[in-house]
């Protein structure tokens, strides 16, 4: 079967390799030549494990192309994939659907076959409809049908994700529609991933209500934590305490500096605002958003509290470990770390950083912030450490090595990766989350 994947970014570009991957003729397609002409020298956009050698056998087996011409790749495809960005629109939080208007009015008009056009963006409710008008007003000859199709894919393990899904949703209104994608998903299928047929404006829906709900339950665990550090109880325990209720589930439970990325912060504000054009509120998820932004500069104030309080803090120096969202990406999108980074320098505090992948992206976010090729280089001269992301890289570190480097022995562990003792003993005033 001939797959057209349109956005060859983060979502496009994985999906695409793993159908390929699965058997299909593959095509992924973006305007951008300077992406498209990376892709054809094998190198990604971005970072993700596993993606760059998925990409290199299925391009060698010819099963996977990239082209900049819409025309050209759409032809013959049964099934074209939207997958651009939906950024949040300047100004309102509002899903941004200029780029999925613009790439549906182009496959309107370039149709050269019956196919089925399946929304694999992040997209409102209602997205569905408007594309096939659209479609509609384009006046194709063609027979075609709209089906949304979410994607769950974590940075870091998108693969995986991709091709041991928990589920497979699928929003279609029509017979062709459903019997198109079943084909698409026939491996997966097979495998016997569970496959859920629903309408379209329910698939729309749940991808934002999957991710609000993570979001909240991450919220949820972060308020226990704090709560946890007032009344001496320990997170950690709470959270295996109530995660091994199979009715909650232990996932999701690990108290942090507060959620990131490209998908919580965007869709948790776009569901608000679907929730206020509808006038039916979705409180619980207004109070998330607004609790996990102010936590991001509560940690920045918690590692200047570590350095003895704002008076004392003036003029020091703290290492920050970790800068991306979370480990295993290059991603810096509403990273902790920025918040965290912009209210030391508001103390008068001197922020050194080392991060595996992030730098480069992070470099221009943080200008404040010197970069540096370790962790120990960060660390030297350091008054306080604070490791913001649990790269594995931080798991280990010679605490003999950082005391001997640093200018005082005080570790704030934002991600719970050090046992409490063991760095006590070590000679560290050492402070995580939720963990008296
Ligand atoms: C998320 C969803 O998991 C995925 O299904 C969706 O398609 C896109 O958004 P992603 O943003 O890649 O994926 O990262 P995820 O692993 O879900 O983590 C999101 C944020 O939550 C990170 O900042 C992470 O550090 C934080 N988090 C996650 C916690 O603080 N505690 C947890 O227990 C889990």
């Amino acid at each position: 079967m001939k797959i057209a994947m349109v956005g060859s970014g983060y979502v496009g570009l994985v999906s695409g390799a793993c159908f390929a991957d699965f058997g299909h003729d593959v095509v992924c397609i973006d305007k951008d030549q300077s992406k498209i002409d990376a892709l054809h020298d094998g190198i990604m956009p971005i970072y993700e494990p596993g993606l760059a050698e998925l990409v290199g056998t299925n391009v060698k087996a010819s099963r996977l192309s990239f082209t900049t011409d819409l025309a050209e790749g759409i032809k013959g495809a049964q099934a074209i994939f939207i997958a651009v960005g939906t950024p949040s629109r300047r100004g309102d939080g509002h899903a941004d659907l200029s780029f999925v208007h613009a790439v549906a009015r182009e496959v309107g008009e370039n149709l050269a076959n019956d196919a089925v056009v399946v929304t694999k963006s992040t997209v409102p409710v209602g997205t569905g409809d408007e594309v096939e008008r659209i479609l509609k007003d384009s006046g194709t000859a063609h027979n075609f049908a709209v089906v949304s199709n979410p994607e769950f894919l974590r940075e870091g393990a998108a693969i995986g994700d991709f091709k041991r899904p928990d589920r497979i949703v699928i929003g279609a209104e029509s017979d062709f529609g459903r019997d198109v994608m079943r084909e698409v998903y026939r491996p997966l299928f097979l495998n016997e991933s569970p496959i859920l047929f629903t309408s379209r404006r329910s698939a729309e829906l749940i991808k934002y209500a999957a991710n609000a709900f993570l979001a909240t339950k991450i919220t949820f665990i972060n308020e226990m934590a704090d709560l946890c550090e007032k009344v001496g109880a320990n997170v950690q325990d709470v959270s295996r305490g109530i995660g091994s209720d199979n009715r909650i589930g232990p996932k999701f439970l690990n108290a942090g500096p507060g959620y990131g990325g490209s998908c919580f912060p965007k869709d948790t504000l776009a569901l608000l605002k679907t929730a206020e054009d509808y006038e039916s509120p979705v409180r619980i998820v207004e109070a998330v958003v607004k609790t996990n932004d102010t936590r991001k500069r509560a940690m920045g104030r918690k590692v200047v509290d570590a350095l003895g309080g704002p008076k004392k803090a003036r003029g020091k120096k703290v290492a920050l470990l970790g800068l991306t969202f979370k480990p295993n990406t290059d991603d810096m999108r509403d990273s902790p770390a920025i918040a965290i980074a912009q209210t030391l320098h508001d103390a008068g505090v001197s922020v050194a950083a080392y991060d595996p992948e992030g730098m480069d992206v992070a470099a221009p976010l943080m200008p404040e912030v010197s970069m540096t090729d370790s962790p120990y280089a960060a660390i030297e001269g350091a008054d306080a450490v604070a490791i913001v992301t649990e790269w594995d890289a931080f798991r280990a570190l010679d605490l003999g090595r950082v005391k001997e480097l640093a200018n005082a022995p005080v570790l704030v562990d934002l991600r719970n990766i050090y046992q409490p003792d063991d760095v006590r003993a070590a000679g560290f005033e050492y402070s995580s989350i939720g963990r008296a």
